[in-house]
């Protein structure tokens, strides 16, 4: 316990200064709690306003992936250089060290293996567990259109209900089954309903005329880089991506696949973050290659 003020020094309450209450930086974020805002603030810097997660949790449906088959050997060298990981808790508790300091966005969805009926998907993750894994957001697979649709935007709601409770963000993934078209009209129904039922953020592709899919999106959109790209493409594909209005990327094969996965990270990051060009960001990537 401190001892008591029994300082001779002048208070000051800077009485003529008026407290400053000044708007939260996240789109459509700015009705949560401090809780919810303070968890969306170490996914997305508050500086940039963006976010470069590492998406690494493939293995919930696909079992090792390609890049993946040693997570403790792969994944870590590119820890440092990411905002979050996007993993599940099995990977968190098994093979990421404690002492990180990265935000986690845990998957909390899952059951069907590939396979077998994809969107046939429940709730995979307690809300309590999540909690005691300090997360900072929970994601969800929902497949508009798909077979289990309901189910799965009930998986999200369930968790947006839960999440509400204990100021945990819920980050609403569309899946794309193989029957849906990739294209503006599908991908902005999706965003928009998941945005709609209370998905504080939202993850999805990019498509032709996404500036559309994101101007009609009330919350952040981070894409998913989905397969392995030259990396001068994927590049590409992240600078329009945040020029159209996306905050960020959750990349996962395009970095981990990448023939120099640090470098190409590090590549992503001065796209997302510093506003860099494709041709910049590129020749980082060749450079740190080298070394
Ligand atoms: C897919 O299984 C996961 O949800 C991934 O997190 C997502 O697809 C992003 O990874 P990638 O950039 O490899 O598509």
């Amino acid at each position: 316990m401190a001892e008591q003020d029994f300082s001779k020094k002048e208070k000051n309450y800077y009485s003529d200064i008026p407290q400053k209450s000044e708007a939260f930086f996240l789109k459509g974020s700015n009705a949560y709690d401090w809780g919810m805002k303070n968890r969306l603030a170490r996914i997305f810097n508050p500086r940039s306003g963006k976010t470069v997660m590492l998406a690494f949790d493939h293995g919930y449906f696909q079992g090792p992936t390609t890049g993946l088959e040693r997570v403790d050997i792969t994944i870590r060298p590119l820890i440092p250089h990411a905002d979050a990981l996007m993993l599940t808790r099995g990977i968190l508790r098994s093979v990421i060290e404690p002492s990180v300091t990265n935000s986690v966005v845990m998957r909390a969805s899952g059951g069907p293996s590939i396979l077998k009926e994809l969107s046939d998907e429940r709730i995979a993750v307690d809300m309590e567990d999540a909690l005691r894994m300090n997360v900072s957001a929970v994601a969800v697979q929902v497949f508009i259109g798909g077979h289990f649709e309901t189910q799965t935007v009930n998986n999200m709601t369930r968790l947006v209900d839960m999440g509400m409770r204990y100021g945990i963000p819920v980050l609403g993934v569309t899946a794309v089954g193989t029957e849906l078209t990739r294209d503006a009209r599908y991908i902005g129904l999706a965003t928009r309903i998941l945005a709609e039922l209370g998905a504080s953020f939202v993850k999805t592709y990019f498509v032709p005329r996404f500036e559309q899919v994101a101007a009609a999106c009330p919350v952040p959109i981070v894409i998913a880089g989905g397969k392995k790209l030259p990396e001068r493409e994927a590049l590409q594909m992240a600078r329009d991506a945040i020029d159209q209005g996306a905050s960020g990327v959750d990349m996962g094969r395009n970095i981990f696949q990448s023939d120099a996965p640090v470098a190409m990270i590090g590549a992503v990051r001065k796209v997302v973050h510093e506003g860099a060009s494709v041709k910049d960001a590129y020749e980082y990537y060749l450079d740190m290659k080298k070394k």
